[in-house]
């Protein structure tokens, strides 16, 4: 973890997004720790708001209810946990239930807001951080040193899921083709490339080649 002092320059930022599976966790950690930086996954934030909501009962689309929770809810992410009131979520916001119900729960305009807030204040704890999710290049850090948007081909993407946990990769492709459409069409913060994003296809390429490319570009 870095330290952050007060006479620090601008800390460094750099936002990652893309569809889902294309590599981007990947590749964001390998980046981070290359740069000695820490790295921040915002979709965890918007999973363990999720999963604190199931907790209380509340359903996914009391926008009311879901609204007034969020202030409440503490969410402590490091490296590779994280916490929802005290509770080690980390298995939990992966699994299905939180799975089927981010999406609305991250269409909550308040939700939004409050995670924000806390993804700007942490990456301020934290003298800078590589910062993936959907709106981190456009709405949280417009002003961050490098954005890319992280990509492979549906097929290349299928191909590496089957290979992590198995399965059909026609079925695969197809769910993933489903999944970018409602991702790229929905009302709040939809799946887009920052204007100013650097597309990185990895379809083909290794980590370390794709980490050595987006090296090359910081100079
Ligand atoms: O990347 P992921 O699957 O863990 O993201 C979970 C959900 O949160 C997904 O519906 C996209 C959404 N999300 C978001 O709206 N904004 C972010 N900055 C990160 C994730």
């Amino acid at each position: 973890m870095s330290v952050h002092r007060v006479s620090d320059p601008a800390p460094l930022v750099i936002a990652i997004d893309g569809p889902a599976g294309a590599g981007k966790s990947t590749v964001g950690r390998a980046l981070a720790e290359r740069l000695a930086i820490d790295y921040l996954d915002t979709g965890a934030m918007y999973r363990a708001m999720t999963f604190a909501a199931l907790r209380r009962g509340i359903p996914e689309g009391d926008l009311a209810e879901i609204a007034a929770m969020a202030p409440e809810i503490e969410i402590v992410i490091d490296d590779r946990t994280v916490m929802v009131d005290g509770i080690d979520a980390t298995a939990a916001i992966r699994g299905r239930a939180v799975t089927e119900a981010v999406s609305q729960i991250a269409a909550n305009p308040t939700v939004r807001d409050v995670l924000v807030a806390r993804q700007r204040a942490w990456v301020a704890a934290h003298g800078g951080a590589v910062v993936e999710g959907r709106d981190i290049g456009t709405v949280v850090f417009p002003d961050a040193r490098l954005k890319l948007f992280v990509t492979a081909s549906p097929r290349v993407r299928a191909e590496r899921r089957v290979g992590e946990i198995g399965g059909n990769v026609d079925e695969i492709e197809a769910a993933i083709i489903i999944r970018d459409r409602k991702d790229s069409t929905r009302d709040h913060s939809p799946l887009a490339e920052a204007d100013d994003a650097v597309v990185v296809d990895t379809t083909g390429m290794s980590i370390d080649e794709v980490v050595e490319h987006i090296m090359g570009m910081l100079g």
